[in-house]
């Protein structure tokens, strides 16, 4: 099938072309994110793979749709970034990769918490320096924390297991209990609970209608004072003014970021050489006990290879019988 690869990096074209030597797809890779301007760009292209950044609003599936797009390719598993109503009115499929190494991103939080929680970020450029000052560098350990999770898919019970190595006491918040959670020691108790007695905050829900700002001035209120927050899920989930003026308070000891409800204008390029205007991030930026790293929780050889390769597989499937058990649906909303 003729697929346009939109926001595509170098690891996109690597990844893809290696997978798709046993496929045989037609690939044409555009640097461009998909949007409302750019939208032309893929005419005539029966399949548009796209990723976290591109933007598919009613507008564009619209475009899309009249230009003979039948089938959208998310290349990773969250599809907040995409109007699921519009595309489905408009008789278009929207695949996608709902699982590729949970490992990744789990391990990638445990990497911002273990980052924050001994300071490793400030000693790194101490050190380089030639201070070997531990003034400011005490820190605290894992084990025997409390350590609060929402949302307890894949990629949540990955940390679970993970934590449970460390010694960590695990509470957890989602609407779905997961047996396998619960196998692992995790406690489910309400939101307000695990505020009220979490060291360490770790976010892995979706971003939907009842996650969006969930962490905002009325969830943090109720938090320990000095709690670590941990985001790798989706940079909305945290109401990001709230979270600022919780730093500076001294509610929030220890901020970890892997998503940020911006990105798209920050995320996956080189803009050392630019003055970035969003004032936000870069307040964020001046805190000391603030780390963030640009959406690379996913950023692993395993998991690379295991995007490409069901995206691929997902678009042979569609062309072969016009279904797909990857598809996003309705279901998937409620
Ligand atoms: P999953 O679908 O396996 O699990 C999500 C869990 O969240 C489900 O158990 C669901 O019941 C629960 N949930 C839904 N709404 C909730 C709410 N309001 N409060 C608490 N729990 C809620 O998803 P998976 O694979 O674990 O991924 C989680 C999220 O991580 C994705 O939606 C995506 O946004 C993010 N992600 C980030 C990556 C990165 O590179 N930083 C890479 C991959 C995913």
């Amino acid at each position: 099938m003729k697929v346009a690869i939109c926001s595509a990096q170098s690891h996109d074209r690597r990844f893809l072309s290696k997978a798709n030597s046993s496929f045989g797809h037609e690939l044409v890779f555009f640097d461009s994110h998909l949007n409302e301007e750019t939208r032309q760009m893929v005419a005539g292209f029966p399949a548009v793979c796209v990723f976290v950044n591109d933007t598919l609003n009613a507008a564009v599936l619209n475009t899309l749709s009249q230009q003979g797009t039948r089938l959208i390719a998310l290349r990773c598993a969250g599809f907040n970034n995409v109007d699921v109503k519009a595309a489905i009115k408009l008789g278009l499929h929207l695949v996608r990769v709902p699982a590729y190494s949970p490992h990744s991103v789990a391990e990638h939080s445990v990497a911002l918490m273990m980052t924050l929680n001994r300071h490793v970020h400030g000693a790194y450029n101490r050190v380089r320096n030639g201070n070997f000052s531990l003034e400011g560098l005490l820190g605290f350990e894992l084990r025997g924390k409390t350590c609060g999770i929402i949302g307890t898919g894949r990629i949540g019970t990955a940390l679970a297991e993970i934590l449970r190595g460390f010694g960590c006491k695990m509470v957890a918040h989602d609407p779905q209990p997961n047996p396998e959670c619960i196998r692992l020691g995790v406690e489910y108790v309400s939101l307000q609970q695990l505020y009220a007695i979490s060291d360490i905050i770790s976010l892995h829900c979706p971003l939907n209608q009842e996650s969006m700002h969930l962490v905002g001035a009325q969830a943090i209120a109720q938090m320990k004072p000095g709690v670590m927050l941990i985001n790798t899920s989706r940079g909305a989930v945290i109401d990001t003014a709230a979270v600022i003026a919780g730093i500076k308070s001294g509610k929030i000891g220890y901020l970890g970021l892997d998503v940020y409800e911006q990105e798209g204008d920050l995320f996956f390029q080189d803009l050392s050489n630019q003055v970035i205007q969003d004032d936000m991030f870069e307040r964020l930026l001046t805190f000391p006990n603030v780390l963030i790293t640009g959406h690379q929780g996913f950023f692993t050889a395993e998991a690379l290879s295991g995007i490409a390769q069901t995206t691929l597989e997902n678009i042979a499937l569609f062309e072969k019988t016009g279904r797909c058990q990857n598809e996003v649906t309705l279901e998937l909303l409620r």
